[in-house]
């Protein structure tokens, strides 16, 4: 698909108020909990984004009755102790990792017998991670390469194990948790880093025991199952990774001022808000309260005249999904920024490394990758370029937030991706004044 969306520097700062969209992570979790519980659940607040609108229609799939009863307000009764039955047709996941690995998670501890497929993006994902330790449970597939379209072919009655996986995932953490759930005995999971915990929060939610021991800079979890989960009402906090294209904005373009409401404000989320502290911000979160089982504050920005920071390994998890974005912002700071440890970032929705500097360089930025380093030295921005976005919603988002301060408008070749996690992306973009040009 092509597009002639693109944007260009304001003439005026960003000025206004908006209220961030719903927590992509906690939304796919809401529905696939909602599916395997006992009763009712009501869900206020979902991103209503082309991901979790494909996990929507993959739990109905399974046996789950889904209604949507107003924006962003959707009623789940779930399988409970009958478990998920075998799907009519294959279950089509879109662009979602997240679906995708949590799902299979899920599925894995039932008696069903399931075709997986999903996007090209998707496809060329890795899927070993989750399924390496379902395997070590005692599911089978039948795959090529260990990526979709594959095949479960023997799923339920599985043999808890105690795992750690190799790379620092919440989907790979969450999919075993999920697969612990239908398993008699002690499914326990170890990670070395602290991952996003929606997961552990929301099972809590449900009325599931989630054991947590802090272990160094990670933790070890535990669920003796099977556990039930008991229907409950959530609603959905605001995305931080959506609110960092904004934050993004109001940073670099002169005399912005804008608050964004209902911003999830959890720590294994927020790596985003304190490298942006230190590189000198003008970033306060205000008005802390409590919704859905997470903290919530809205937030105050302002354009800001910001340092190049090194930006340490240890932060990746906190903030995996931010770096395009930080190195949009790190394109007009003073010096360099170094951010380290991104192997990760190569197996996301597209190679976001080689991405990001893609997206710097064509518009004349000075930028360099060396091994899993990205380094980005801030300076006047030329713009005029056509960025590849390669179906990967972030790098878009990225592209057009970049054309706001450069001197020639910054256009992307499929602005069609956003709708995957922000499809009020260019609403609320226009509302605090920025000249985006969706065509
Ligand atoms: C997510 C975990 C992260 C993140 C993704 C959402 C989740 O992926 O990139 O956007 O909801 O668990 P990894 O677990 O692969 O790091």
């Amino acid at each position: 698909m092509t597009s002639s969306t693109k944007s260009q520097k304001p003439e005026f700062g960003l000025r206004g108020s908006v209220k961030a969209p719903g927590d992509k992570s906690v939304s796919h979790r809401a529905l696939i909990f909602g599916a395997l519980a006992e009763g009712t659940t009501e869900i206020s607040g979902l991103l209503e984004g082309e991901d979790i609108l494909h996990t929507a229609n993959v739990v109905k799939a399974f046996g789950a009755r889904v209604t949507r009863l107003g924006e962003g307000h959707w009623r789940v009764t779930g399988c409970g102790s009958r478990g998920w039955r075998t799907p009519k047709k294959p279950i089509d996941f879109g662009n979602a990792g997240t679906g995708a690995r949590l799902i299979m998670g899920a599925a894995a501890a039932f008696n069903v017998n399931v075709s997986y497929i999903g996007d090209a993006s998707l496809s060329s994902r890795p899927m070993g991670r989750v399924l390496t330790p379902l395997r070590e449970m005692g599911t089978k597939f039948e795959t090529n390469n260990d990526r979709l379209p594959l095949r479960q072919i023997q799923g339920g009655n599985l043999n808890p194990i105690n795992y750690t996986p190799p790379h620092a995932s919440a989907q790979v953490k969450s999919a075993v948790l999920l697969a612990g759930l239908n398993t008699e005995g002690l499914t326990e999971l170890h990670e070395l880093n602290l991952t996003r915990d929606h997961t552990e929060n929301m099972l809590t939610a449900f009325g599931v025991v989630v054991v947590r021991k802090v272990k160094g800079s990670g933790q070890v979890v535990s669920i003796d199952g099977p556990a039930r989960l008991k229907a409950t009402h959530i609603k959905v906090p605001g995305d931080p990774s959506s609110a960092a294209f904004l934050i993004a904005a109001a940073l670099i373009v002169p005399g912005s001022d804008i608050i964004i409401e209902n911003v999830m404000m959890n720590d294994a989320r927020s790596g985003l808000f304190e490298v942006l502290n230190e590189m000198g911000a003008f970033l306060r979160a205000d008005n802390f309260r409590r919704s859905g089982g997470e903290t919530i504050a809205d937030l105050h920005v302002k354009y800001s005249r910001l340092n190049g920071i090194t930006v340490m390994p240890e932060r990746v998890p906190s903030m995996v999904d931010e770096y395009p974005v930080l190195a949009v912002i790190a394109a007009v700071a003073r010096g360099t920024t170094i951010m380290r440890g991104l192997g990760e970032l190569r197996v996301k929705e597209s190679d976001r490394l080689t991405g990001t500097l893609n997206l710097l360089t064509v518009n004349g930025v000075q930028a360099r990758i060396d091994k899993d380093t990205l380094s980005v030295t801030g300076g006047l921005v030329a713009g005029g370029a056509k960025v590849k976005t390669r179906h990967d919603h972030r790098m878009a988002m990225s592209a057009l937030v970049l054309g706001l301060v450069s001197e020639k408008p910054i256009a992307i070749d499929d602005a069609s991706m956003i709708a995957t996690s922000f499809p009020s992306f260019f609403e609320l973009m226009a509302s605090i004044g920025a000249p985006i040009d969706k065509s």
